[in-house]
């Protein structure tokens, strides 16, 4: 079965083929380097992008899966959640290829996308974890930390989500991009947080740290800690990063009045996006944590989403699920970030399960869902 899916949520503009759950091919065109100069996705240029973009990634992506474009079976896309005018142009160009090629239609959810990502199978037959069937991982919890979202899922089956715990605010990915913004590390903020903590390390292992940045004081308060539900705030801890900077920059202007060798931010900003990142990964571990003790029969934890490419996440994680005898599932590299590889797994098990399948003389009335929830 081949499945050709689509994703244009955001600001990656992406095709997949795959064959069952193999992934034959996977093209990503990121508009990073567009977006960066506002310090965020500014909508109207992302569809732009993804209108001129699309149709030249759909034949990159056939072509590395050595198919022609009649092989393929099912058409599937990203109906939401994310950008609606993003959306809108991904769910356009699979309409039309639905159509002209007279095969199904499949709607995908993007955190479902997230969720199954970790269960595909490379060019050379093998899923990392060893899956050889979904239903290996069920019932399963499953942490999602994206830019846009972070959620405690639980799942007995495909198709079949509750969500235990969410943010109320801003996302963990967000918070890494706004964090980024009040230290001027530039847009998305979480890739420089990780390569500035992990100098850090290296600087503290090696001895070369500063004594003192170490006397600075950077402690931050974990968010919502003693909240008694599962719910996330990120939007507190970044409010928190931005008065403590602005302590940390008056504190350093005071021992710069009299130290021999002054104190840059460069010497300052490492250690904390080093704390930054353990406050965060805190924050997501008690919650997390509480999920594991409430749903006794869980088999596996499965993480997902771009914030997954953070390494000290992924270990503490990984972690965590051997502590509490779960099986630990965690995408490839190429399938953290958004990329439509992983709406293709979603789309196959959607196809296996018949959920969700529109046949393509019925598809004028698909849309999109800018808000579209796993539990929906
Ligand atoms: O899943 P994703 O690619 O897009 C959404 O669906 O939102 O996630 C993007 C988010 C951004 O906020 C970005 O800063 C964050 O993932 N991110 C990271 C890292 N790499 C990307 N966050 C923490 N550490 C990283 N290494
Ligand atoms: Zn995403």
């Amino acid at each position: 079965m081949i499945i050709l899916a689509i994703d244009t949520s955001c600001d990656e503009t992406s095709v997949a083929v795959l064959d069952n759950r193999r992934v034959l091919s996977s093209v990503v065109s990121s508009q990073v380097e567009l977006h960066k100069k506002w310090g965020g996705v500014v909508p109207d240029i992302a569809r732009r992008a993804h209108k001129e973009n699309i149709g030249k990634v759909f034949k990159e992506a056939v072509k590395r899966a050595k198919i022609q474009e009649k092989d393929i079976d099912y058409v599937a896309v990203t109906i939401g959640p994310g950008l609606a005018i993003a959306l809108e142009v991904g769910i356009d160009f699979a309409k039309e290829l639905s159509s002209r090629l007279k095969k199904p239609f499949v709607p995908v959810n993007h955190m479902a996308g997230h969720l199954f990502a970790s269960t595909a199978i490379n060019l050379a037959g093998k899923n990392p974890a060893g899956i050889k069937e979904d239903f290996e991982i069920f019932p399963l919890i499953a942490l999602l930390v994206s830019g846009n979202h972070t959620e405690i899922i639980y799942s007995k089956a495909f198709g079949d989500y509750e969500i235990m715990g969410e943010t109320l605010d801003d996302a963990c990915g967000e918070a890494f991009d706004k964090v980024a913004r009040i230290l001027d590390l530039g847009y998305p903020g979480g890739p420089t947080i990780t390569f500035l903590a992990d100098q850090y390390v290296k600087d503290v292992k090696s001895g070369k740290l500063n004594e003192l940045v170490e006397k600075l004081d950077m402690n931050l308060p974990v968010p919502m800690e003693k909240s008694g539900d599962l719910n996330f705030s990120f939007s507190g801890l970044k409010t928190a990063c931005l008065y403590k900077v602005k302590n940390i920059k008056e504190e350093v202007e005071k021992i710069n009045k009299i130290a021999k060798v002054k104190l840059k931010q460069s010497d300052w900003v490492k250690r904390f996006c080093y704390i930054f990142i353990q406050v965060s990964i805190k924050a997501l571990e008690i919650k997390l944590v509480k999920a594991i003790n409430i749903k006794h029969d869980a088999h596996s934890l499965v993480v997902g989403g771009g914030v997954i490419n953070n390494h000290y996440v992924v270990r503490r994680m990984s972690r965590i699920a051997k502590e509490n005898g779960l099986l630990f599932l965690a995408p490839e590299k190429r399938f953290r970030s958004d990329n439509a590889g992983m709406i293709g797994l979603a789309a196959y098990y959607q196809v296996k399960y018949s959920i969700n399948i529109v046949n393509y003389n019925d598809i004028s009335e698909m849309d999109r869902i800018p808000n579209l929830r796993l539990d929906a």
